[in-house]
């Protein structure tokens, strides 16, 4: 299964898991007398605790570690990486689909994940003792700043400016967000995600259209299917908006015969609250966001008491990997050009199936070569040939061949070539000296075939 996004800690507040179970806090200290969280955290060192007031340098600022302190430089390393920004890479592929699928939104990017304990947890209404305050589930910074959760923290900040920014009530955040979590194919401890959001107010279209004349009903009681104050028609009206809209973006990727499902679900910040489940090629249920209804008191809080709205949060590698069969969600964080010349051309909406990579390490070597100099081979002159016969001399040996480089001589026009050729095997590790064997007889048929001067 892949990382269950929302269900394992802002859910519900009920069935939280019982930390204590876990190895990490054994029988005899929970029954010792003066037990408490805090003296157990330096009792079991954990990856990530430091010396207190430790400089911890992420981006442009510095911070000094304190007793709440968490995160591992293994993690600030990836901080800044931005791969919702970087062309290229399946993630920004990903926020790109949704940054056209949801155009009149105002997308907000904040690329500085560092955000205030308020902010991710008070903002929206999260318990003082929630178990995803936990040490053990988020990454704290210092006692007062953590590596965002998820993109609801932005939620509170954008309410007002989105109005300001011109597309009314209307905004996607996207950015990389952070949880403690074990790692392996389907988790780690950096993921994205896209906040989707939308406000309305009295005479939206949406609700005129649904003769819907009131936002409100200050005789409504807080019920399972609706908030007190909130008049039921409009609030089913924002929810068969929000359903509607982001069902239409996921049959839009993943096709239009893909099996989704709603479930009820709890947030702090929402009510009623939704996921959304999709059945997966290999039949199973998957968790793809969750959703609902704003509670008003957030809206209160923020300025916009005036409105109403829906806010929804989605898993950007849970969709890559589908969209694109990526087996593993390390991967997304690989600088390993096999992995990423998959990616490199792709529109937002093409397509693709991933082709596994080899595990063992790559040979880069070059080619250069002066073009022929007779002007009838110039002309008849084609970069696919030289891919042709690449090819088939290096065979399953290559991965990869571009044309790096290319610049004609001024005292005599002629032009030179410069191709870069990957090999790997998907079998074994290359040795220099079988490659280099291969390597001349590329650079034999080269001359041979296509009458090209090595360089
Ligand atoms: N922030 C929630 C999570 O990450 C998802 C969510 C967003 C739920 C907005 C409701 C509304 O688990």
């Amino acid at each position: 299964m892949l990382r269950t996004i929302s269900k394992q800690i802002y859910r519900s507040f009920g069935n939280v898991p019982n930390i204590f179970q876990t190895n990490l806090f054994p029988n005899s200290l929970l029954k010792s007398k003066n037990y408490c969280l805090t003296q157990q955290r330096y009792k079991f060192k954990r990856v990530g605790d430091r010396p207190l007031g430790q400089q911890l340098q992420i981006l442009d600022s510095v911070y000094q570690s304190d007793e709440w302190t968490n995160v591992p430089d293994k993690v600030i390393e990836l901080i800044g990486r931005d791969l919702y920004r970087t062309p290229g890479n399946p993630i920004y592929l990903i926020s790109e689909t949704l940054r056209q699928n949801y155009a009149d939104h105002h997308c907000y990017e904040f690329t500085n994940p560092v955000v205030d304990v308020w902010s991710n947890f008070d903002s929206i209404l999260v318990p003082e003792d929630h178990i995803s305050r936990k040490r053990t589930d988020t990454f704290y910074v210092d006692a007062k700043h953590v590596l965002r959760a998820h993109t609801s923290a932005h939620q509170s900040c954008c309410f007002e400016k989105c109005f300001q920014d011109g597309k009314d009530g209307k905004f996607i955040v996207i950015g990389d967000v952070y949880r403690r979590d074990e790692v392996n194919r389907t988790h780690h401890a950096a993921f994205h995600q896209c906040e989707v959001v939308q406000l309305y107010q009295n005479n939206d279209s949406e609700m005129i259209k649904n003769n819907v004349n009131d936002l409100f009903d200050l005789n409504q009681p807080r019920t399972e299917l609706c908030q007190e104050r909130h008049n039921p028609a409009a609030t089913k009206v924002v929810e068969n908006e929000m359903k509607t809209k982001v069902e239409d973006y996921i049959k839009r990727l993943l096709g239009k015969n893909l099996e989704t499902k709603w479930v009820d679900a709890y947030f702090p910040f929402t009510h009623p609250s939704w996921e959304l489940e999709i059945k997966t090629p290999d039949g199973e249920w998957l968790e793809m966001l969750g959703c609902g209804i704003i509670e008003q008191k957030i809206l209160d809080r923020c300025g916009q008491s005036n409105h109403i709205g829906w806010a929804l949060g989605l898993g950007l590698e849970r969709l890559a990997m589908l969209y694109y069969t990526i087996p593993d969600i390390r991967l997304f964080w690989t600088r390993d050009t096999g992995f990423l010349v998959q990616f490199s051309t792709l529109e937002p909406f093409e397509r693709i199936t991933y082709r596994p990579i080899s595990s063992y390490p790559q040979k880069i070597f070059d080619i250069s070569f002066w073009l022929p100099v007779s002007e009838e081979r110039v002309n008849e002159w084609s970069p696919n040939d030289v891919h042709a016969i690449i090819l088939d001399i290096g065979g399953e040996m290559v991965e990869q061949a571009h044309l790096v480089d290319e610049w004609k001589r001024a005292k005599d026009g002629r032009i030179s070539n410069c191709y870069r050729i990957v090999y790997r095997s998907m079998e074994r590790a290359l040795t220099n000296s079988e490659v280099n064997l291969i390597h001349h007889k590329i650079e034999k048929a080269l001359i041979d075939q296509l009458h090209v001067q090595i360089r």
